[in-house]
């Protein structure tokens, strides 16, 4: 097509956005945190302005969130945290849950071998042994600077305080009323009925924050607590003791670091599958150039799929917890290897996942984990998500101690094979053993641009995290997005199986879903969930901050 010259002037002027782009999320000038809850961000704001740093404020953020989310922020789960310090060393923690003692690799089966429904999801047979203490106190000895007792001072108020129902929660609760009943009967102290406006006041978690900011981590581990909980989970038929309790211990890892283009991206290691697949993602896309095509565009969806497809089939296939699995890391993201491994893609026809591998299974998505952002003063970044599992976790609910517990054992792959609750077939990697830790998707991630802090990022979303991280890297990086619209624009997902892209509702027209139809890409039009909830903050040319907190959920970026 040929175009005078003023009109190619008007087009060059329309498209012409600002690079980089203007903010339209919140903005600050020193410090910010964006997570799933307003309260949980403002004590965090508070705890920097006492002068505390990133990591103090992990701590006080990621209880806040139990106290003000307990949909997925917890005491009774795990996470993974990525970091980078203002002088730019990076490093990783990994606090996941990890199998009890009790635990092997058939335990969720029947004696003709197949998976016994809800075992592994509902109840206290699906608790793995909580890691989140253990993190939120290694975290805080290596890099905290404020006492203990002054981060939990403020989250215990809030409990005390009681944490206003925002309508989203009360939904919520009204949609998980019956399961939270069915566990734990009809006299729990947690509420299940509430509606938008009312308060919330946990008194058993008030006393169990205090004997933990009084006795520290031995307190969850070795102490009280630690006696309370596994009689707890014994006593309604599950497998965590004491002895799993005290051997919990949460590891510093090597982060997954890569480039693409002139970023540089530090992601979570296994046993999270975040870091590498995403690594795969964007070594797969990169010699494709995909900021030369529009955003959401047909050729970039086909082009993020086919990446997203080849990379989930390895996900699945090679990773666990490399505590007891060997990972071809070397090989998985060499190069060679990940050319090789588009050298099947074509632009006019979709590769098949029954060409990548086989399999029939359904996803589930979800948004039942939490993630948060930090950008202190000082210019250290805090990546962080966390999570229950399910909703509620496995729906079990200690009255005593105030907090539910995960199901994360539903991660691991129960039967070679056999979907898990995001649709995601896992192979023997992911089999269970005694102490190992399932594999996750959850992706906390830090970007450098030019050496420099640029993107703290991540999202709750099961199978789904990785591609909205990547999705989200991408809009800010590729489409010259500002961090709010970057994290606001639609998403879609592919998991390799079952071979269906989803769409976000609203976001992708009919017109786009036909051009891929076209060339064979098979769309699922039953299921048009929201996918992911990201929070995250870019920094700025001038090193104000911009938040982009998730206006699917009721997240809040707050910064001073
Ligand atoms: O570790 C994982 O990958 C899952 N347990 C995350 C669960 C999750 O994101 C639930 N919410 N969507």
């Amino acid at each position: 097509m040929k175009y005078s010259l003023p009109l190619l002037l008007l087009l060059l002027f329309i498209n012409c956005k600002p690079n980089p782009a203007t903010p339209t999320g919140e903005v600050a000038d020193k410090a910010m945190v964006v997570s799933a809850r307003k309260e949980a961000s403002q004590i965090g704001v508070e705890i920097l302005k006492k002068g505390g740093n990133a990591f103090d404020v992990m701590v006080g953020t990621d209880l806040a969130l139990a106290v003000a989310y307990p949909f997925a922020g917890n005491l009774g789960g795990g996470g993974f945290m990525v970091y980078r310090q203002s002088n730019g060393d990076v490093g990783a923690l990994d606090y996941r849950e990890k199998a009890p003692l009790a635990a092997h690799r058939d335990m969720y089966l029947d004696s003709t071998g197949n998976v016994i429904p809800g075992m592994s999801t509902v109840g206290a047979t699906a608790v793995a042994v909580p890691g989140t203490l253990a993190g939120l106190f290694e975290v805080h000895e290596k890099f905290g600077t404020l006492p203990i007792e002054e981060i939990i001072a403020p989250v215990i108020e809030l409990v005390e305080q009681g944490v206003e129902v925002t309508e989203k929660q009360a939904n919520r609760l009204e949609y998980y009323r019956e399961q939270i009943m069915e566990v734990n009967g009809d006299n729990t102290l947690f509420y299940t009925s509430c509606k938008a406006g009312d308060t919330l006041r946990y008194s058993a978690l008030a006393n169990t924050l205090k004997r933990i900011a009084k006795n520290g981590r031995d307190e969850f581990y070795n102490g009280e607590t630690a006696k309370i909980l596994a009689k707890f989970i014994q006593d309604k038929g599950g497998f965590v003791t004491e002895e799993d309790l005290a051997s919990y211990e949460a590891q510093w890892r090597q982060p997954v670091i890569f480039t693409y283009k002139d970023l540089r991206i530090i992601s979570m290691s296994p046993p999270s599958s975040g870091g590498v697949t995403m690594n795969q993602i964007f070594k797969m896309i990169e010699p494709y150039d995909i900021g030369k095509y529009d955003h959401n565009s047909p050729e970039a969806i086909q082009l993020l799929t086919e990446a997203f497809r080849r990379s989930y089939a390895d996900r699945n296939f090679y990773l666990g917890d490399p505590d007891f699995v060997d990972i071809p890391l070397d090989v998985l993201l060499s190069g060679a290897y990940l050319k090789e491994r588009m050298d099947t893609f074509s632009w006019d026809q979709a590769t098949l996942s029954s060409e990548v591998s086989h399999g029939e299974v359904q996803i589930a998505e979800s948004m039942e984990t939490t993630h948060y952002s930090i950008v202190d003063g000082f210019g250290n970044a805090v990546s962080v998500t966390t999570t229950l599992n399910g909703a509620y976790g496995s729906k079990l609910y200690c009255d005593e101690l105030g907090f539910f517990l995960n199901n994360e054992m539903d991660d691991f792959s129960s039967k070679p094979g056999v979907p898990n609750m995001f649709g995601l077939t896992g192979a023997e990697a992911n089999s269970i053993a005694a102490e190992k830790r399932m594999l996750s998707s959850m992706t906390p991630t830090i970007v450098e641009k030019d050496g420099n802090l640029w993107l703290v990022v991540g999202t709750p979303g099961g199978s789904t995290i990785i591609t909205a991280v990547a999705q989200t890297i991408l809009n800010a990086y590729e489409f010259n997005q500002s961090m709010q619209d970057a994290v606001n624009a639609p998403r879609f997902h592919h998991q390799w199986l079952p071979d269906l892209i989803i769409f976000e509702p609203g976001g992708f027209s009919g017109d786009i879903k036909d051009r891929l139809k076209a060339k064979g890409y098979q769309i699922n039009e039953d299921r048009t969930p929201v996918i992911g909830k990201v929070d995250a903050i870019r920094v700025l040319p001038d090193g104000r901050l911009e938040g982009g907190a998730d206006p699917r959920g009721d997240d809040t970026a707050v910064g001073y």
